[in-house]
């Protein structure tokens, strides 16, 4: 059965939930508050690299099921579910900071119909969905947490996708009402509490993390013992217990969503008593993998940057997006800026090179370009086309032939045929 429902805040997450909601029959209006980001979106210009979303959107639009509009109050007017897709950004003490939300449910609370069912799908602190309650001030009104698990990039096939779909409420009908809207989509439906539906989001991302940093730790035990972690994955993934998936080396894990949220969940354990040590190791791994990629780069220019000119391939923080928030090789390439080094960059997204995340960075159209008098090419991003980048070409332009491919992504084999020095993560 189609509903009518309200979306706040267009960012990623908004975006792709309005979209697919309006693809699955739902009648659907999308507030935000940037008059320039309504304009563009009705105009079907989609502000970020998301793969199927412009198609979704359009498609959408066209069927007088998806519209977006300025303000919140607007959107909710005749609205049977808003769904809250605001930011929750890291506050100053490592806890997330509620404010765009509880901002959003005093203005919209008066203007709610009776009944309405309001949905958190932003990540937030236990217990919020209690104080969006307050905040709404409806008696009538139910709050429900609807955490997501969209992956940047493929946030559009996540949605339509789901392995789960997580609601928590405190009142059946509401839980029962919410989980209606995704009745078209596969995976398990899980019916809880606000707390427990809170949790598992934060809870969901800090394992993916843990993965993450015990591959990255693993990959620095077989350097120093000389295994290759490509081949311990696999060894290990065959295990089903364990599996394979999220247990790729790299340079550190990044992005909007895994350090906001490891910070955030240390946080709300230290708050109800519980020093999570094992999650706060997770994050120094990864602090430190940063640090060791920038040592191997500097290893191969006899121990100091300063002054050498050093190539880097890749800005965002993995393959697919143009998002450059929290992203690992920005925090790489700063170390390196920091004592001294000359940074030339290529990422196949073209970042505007005026963004100040990007300031002392020079960044160029071409991967080749970038290389040009290079004496170390670094690889922070997976971007699939750097391994299409004739080899010969990459040496011929390079002053000297010196990699350090901290996504394990080039041919190591045809690099070394080249002449060139090659550092992978966890591979000798
Ligand atoms: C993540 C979660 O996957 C998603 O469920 C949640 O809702 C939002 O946060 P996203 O931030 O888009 O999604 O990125 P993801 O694909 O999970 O990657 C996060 C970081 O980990 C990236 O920097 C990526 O390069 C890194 N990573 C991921 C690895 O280094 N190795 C891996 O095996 C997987």
């Amino acid at each position: 059965m189609a509903s009518k429902i309200a979306i706040i805040g267009t960012g990623y997450v908004g975006l792709t939930t309005g979209a697919c909601l309006a693809h699955l029959g739902h009648d659907v209006t999308c507030a935000d508050v940037v008059p320039e980001k309504v304009e563009a979106l009705n105009a079907g210009r989609i502000p970020i690299l998301e793969a199927g979303l412009d198609e979704l959107v359009a498609e959408g639009a066209s069927a007088g099921r998806l519209r977006f509009v300025l303000g919140a109050r607007t959107a909710v007017a005749d609205a049977e579910f808003v769904f809250l897709c605001l930011p929750t950004p890291q506050g100053a003490d490592g806890a997330a900071d509620l404010s765009f939300i509880k901002d959003a449910a005093a203005d919209i609370g008066p203007a709610l119909q009776p009944q309405a069912v309001v949905i958190n799908k932003s990540t937030v602190p236990v217990g919020s969905a209690g104080e969006v309650a307050r905040k709404l001030a409806r008696d009538d009104v139910h709050v429900v947490s609807n955490p997501e698990f969209l992956r940047e990039g493929t946030a559009v096939a996540d949605f339509l996708h789901p392995d789960r779909v997580v609601i928590g409420a405190s009142d059946d009908t509401a839980a029962k009402r919410v989980a209606e809207l995704y009745a078209n989509l596969p995976g398990e439906v899980v019916l809880t509490d606000p707390a427990s539906a809170e949790t598992i989001k934060y809870a969901s991302n800090a394992f993916l993390a843990t993965k993450i940093s015990f591959v990255n730790a693993m990959a620095a035990v077989c350097e120093e013992v000389g295994a290759d972690v490509s081949d311990v994955v696999r060894g290990m993934g065959l295990d089903r217990r364990i599996g394979d998936r999220f247990l790729v080396p790299g340079p550190g894990w990044g992005g909007s969503c895994f350090p906001k949220d490891s910070h955030a969940l240390v946080r709300i354990a230290e708050n109800s008593g519980y020093q999570f040590g094992l999650l706060r190791q997770v994050i120094a791994v990864n602090e430190e993998q940063f640090g060791r990629v920038a040592n191997k780069i500097a290893r191969l220019v006899g121990g100091s940057v300063e002054g050498r000119r050093i190539a880097v391939w890749g800005l965002t923080f993995k393959a697919h997006t143009d998002d450059l928030r929290d992203s690992p090789s920005l925090n790489i390439i700063n170390r390196l800026l920091e004592v001294g080094a000359v940074v030339r960059a290529y990422d196949p997204s073209h970042p505007d090179a005026a963004d100040p995340r990007l300031e002392g960075i020079d960044v160029v159209d071409d991967p080749i370009a970038a290389a040009a008098d290079a004496e170390v090419l670094v690889v922070l991003t997976e971007w699939p086309e750097f391994r299409e980048v004739d080899l010969g070409a990459l040496g011929g332009a390079m002053a000297t032939r010196q990699v350090v491919d901290a996504r394990n992504l080039l041919d190591r084999d045809a690099l070394k045929d080249l002449g060139f020095t090659y550092d992978g993560i966890g591979r000798r």
